[in-house]
C-alpha cells in the first residue's frame, strides 16, 4: 500500500470571545510561543503535503503569526457562514488541485496535543482503513464539550454537542477531543450535507460524523488517557492551568535529561530554551525564549534569562538578561541587569548593581560593582571601577566607548563617549574622560587636594566631629 497523502486543517476563525481579550485567543502564549504556534509544531510533526489554516477574526494579526511560524501554510479566510463545518469546508476548497487522502483537523486552541498521540491517530486511521478517526477522552467534568454517542454494544454512532444534547446525553462523559483524521472524498461528500438546524445556528463539524456513517463509512474514536492532550483553552483560567501543566512536564524531561532543577514550582521554562547535563537552576528562575546553557552552568535563585546563552560552568545569580551572551566560566550578579548586546567573555566578570547594554566585554574582564556600560567594547583582562558610568548618550546620539586590554579604570569614572582608552591605561579615582588615553598612560583630571587644618574646630564648634578632634589634639 503506498502511502497516503495528508493535509492538515487547523481551526483558527474563532473569536475567543471568553478569553475577554484584545488579543486573539490563538495569540495568547504559552511556554514562550503563542498557542498556535504549538498547534503548527504538530502539524509539521506529521510532514503533511500542506497546512492549511482557516481565519476571520482579526485576520492579518492571526494570519501574520501563522505565517512567521511556518510560511508555507496556506491562509483560508472563513466566510460569514458560521461553524467548525464550514471552516473545514472552506479548507477542502483550498487544497492542491485533486487532493485525495487524509485530512487530519486540528484545533488552534488546542494546544498540548503532542506529536506522538497525533501520529498515533494518523496511523490508526490510515492502517484500520476509518473514514473518520477521532480522539475523546474520559473526564471528570465534560461541561461545555461534544459528548460521543454509542450505542448498547459501544459501537461509535454520533456526536452531540452540549447545547443541544438531552439530560440523559450530557450525563455522558466520553467527549469529543475536536481533534479528528477524515478521508477526504467522504468528508466532502458529508460536508455537503450538513445543515445549521441547531441551537448555535451554525454549521458543526461534528454533524459530518453522522452523514459519513450512513455513507457506509467507519469511525473510531481512539480515547486517550491523559485528557491534557486535548484540553481546548477557551479562558485565561484554562490558558493558565495548561501552562502550568505543559512547564511541569518541561521541568521533569529536563531533570530526566541531567538538570537539577531545585523547585519546580518556581521555575518556569519555555518550550525552546535547551539546557546542558549538570545545569543546576535553583528556585524563582524563568528560562525563556531560546535560552540556552552549557554544561555546569548554575542559574538562580532568582533570575530570568530571555533568548541567552550561559557558557559552560558559568553563574548568573538573582539577575535579569535579555539577548546577552556569558562566557564559560563568567559570573553574573547578585543584582546584574544585562540588556540586548552585551557579550561577557570567557571567566569574566558583571557584579553587583551593574547595567550592560551592546557591550562586548573581553576574557577575564571584570565591571564587579555599581556600573552602566553601554556601547562599548572592552578588551581582555581590564578591570572597570566600582561606580564607573559609560556616558554614551548626548542627549540626541548614541556613541561608543573603546577601552583596550589590561586596562584598570578607576573607581567612579566618567567616560564620555566617543572616547577611546588604549591598552594598558590608568585612570585615577574620579576621572571624566573626555579625551582619548594613549596606550600605557595616566588619565587623571582631579585638581590637587587642599586640607583646611582646623576648620572643624573653628567652624562647627561644639559638636561631636570638633570634640573628636579636640580630644585628638591633646593625646
Ligand atoms: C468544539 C467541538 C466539540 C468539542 C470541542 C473540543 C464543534 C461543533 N464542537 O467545540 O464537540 O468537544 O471543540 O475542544 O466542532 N472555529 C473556526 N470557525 C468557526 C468556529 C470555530 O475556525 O466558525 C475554530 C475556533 O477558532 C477553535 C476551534 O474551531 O480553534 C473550535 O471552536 P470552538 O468554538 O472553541 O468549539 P468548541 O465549542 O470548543
Ligand atoms: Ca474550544
Amino acid at each position: 500500500m503506498s502511502e497516503a497523502r495528508r493535509a492538515v486543517v487547523i481551526l483558527a476563525a474563532g473569536q475567543g470571545t471568553r478569553m475577554k481579550s484584545a488579543l486573539p485567543k490563538v495569540l495568547h502564549p504559552l511556554a514562550g510561543m503563542p498557542l498556535i504556534g504549538h498547534v503548527l509544531d504538530t502539524a509539521m510533526s506529521l510532514r503533511p503535503e500542506v497546512i492549511a489554516a482557516v481565519v476571520r477574526h482579526e485576520r492579518d494579526q492571526v494570519a501574520e503569526a501563522i505565517l512567521e511560524h511556518y510560511e508555507s501554510a496556506i491562509i483560508v479566510d472563513q466566510d460569514e457562514i458560521a461553524g467548525t463545518g464550514r471552516a473545514v469546508e472552506l479548507a477542502l476548497a483550498a487544497l492542491p488541485e485533486g487532493f485525495e487522502g487524509s485530512v487530519i483537523v486540528l484545533s488552534g486552541d488546542v494546544p498540548l496535543l503532542d506529536a506522538e498521540t497525533t501520529a498515533n491517530l494518523v496511523s490508526t486511521h490510515e492502517s484500520a482503513n476509518h473514514a473518520l478517526t477521532l480522539l475523546s477522552a474520559s473526564v471528570a467534568n465534560p461541561t461545555g464539550l461534544g459528548r460521543i454517542l454509542r450505542d448498547s454494544s459501544g459501537e461509535f454512532i454520533g456526536i452531540v454537542e452540549e447545547k443541544d444534547a438531552t439530560e440523559a446525553e450530557r450525563a455522558i462523559t466520553e467527549i469529543n477531543g475536536g481533534v479528528y483524521v477524515f478521508d477526504s472524498v467522504l468528508l466532502t461528500r458529508a460536508l455537503g450535507l450538513i445543515d445549521s438546524d441547531n441551537a448555535q445556528g451554525e454549521k458543526y463539524l461534528t454533524d459530518a460524523a453522522a452523514h459519513i456513517q450512513k455513507l457506509g463509512g467507519k469511525i473510531g474514536a481512539l480515547e486517550v488517557l491523559d485528557a491534557w492532550m486535548i484540553a481546548g483553552i477557551n479562558d485565561r483560567a484554562q490558558l493558565a492551568d495548561a501552562a502550568g501543566e505543559l512547564n511541569a512536564r518541561i521541568v521533569r524531561q529536563w531533570q530526566l535529561a541531567g538538570v537539577t532543577i531545585q523547585d519546580p514550582a518556581t521555575t518556569w521554562i519555555d518550550k525552546n530554551v535547551s539546557l546542558a547535563q549538570d545545569v543546576t537552576v535553583f528556585p524563582g528562575c524563568q528560562l525563556l525564549g531560546a535560552t540556552s546553557i552549557e554544561s555546569g552552568a548554575v542559574i538562580g535563585p532568582d533570575t530570568t534569562l530571555v533568548d541567552c546563552e550561559i557558557g559552560a560552568g558559568a553563574s548568573v545569580r538573582r539577575s535579569e538578561a535579555t539577548l546577552a551572551v556569558v562566557g564559560q566560566g563568567a559570573t553574573v550578579g547578585p543584582f546584574s541587569y544585562l540588556r540586548p548586546g552585551t557579550v561577557l567573555g570567557a571567566n569574566g566578570k558583571i557584579g553587583a548593581f551593574v547595567e550592560t547594554k551592546n557591550a562586548q566585554i573581553g576574557d577575564d574582564s571584570k565591571i564587579p560593582h555599581l556600573s552602566y556600560v553601554g556601547d562599548a567594547q572592552i578588551g581582555e583582562d581590564s578591570n572597570v571601577g566600582a561606580g564607573t558610568i559609560f556616558a554614551n548618550y548626548d542627549g540626541v546620539q548614541k556613541h561608543e566607548t573603546r577601552v583596550g586590554s589590561h586596562v584598570k579604570i578607576g573607581s567612579k569614572n566618567v567616560l564620555v563617549a566617543p572616547v577611546t582608552i588604549e591598552d594598558g591605561v590608568y585612570t585615577a579615582a574620579g576621572t571624566v574622560v573626555r579625551k582619548d588615553v594613549p596606550s600605557g598612560a595616566l588619565a587623571m583630571n582631579v585638581s590637587p587636594q587642599r586640607n583646611v587644618e582646623g576648620w572643624v574646630e573653628q567652624n562647627r564648634p561644639n559638636t561631636q566631629a570638633a570634640e573628636a578632634a579636640k580630644k585628638h589634639g591633646e593625646q
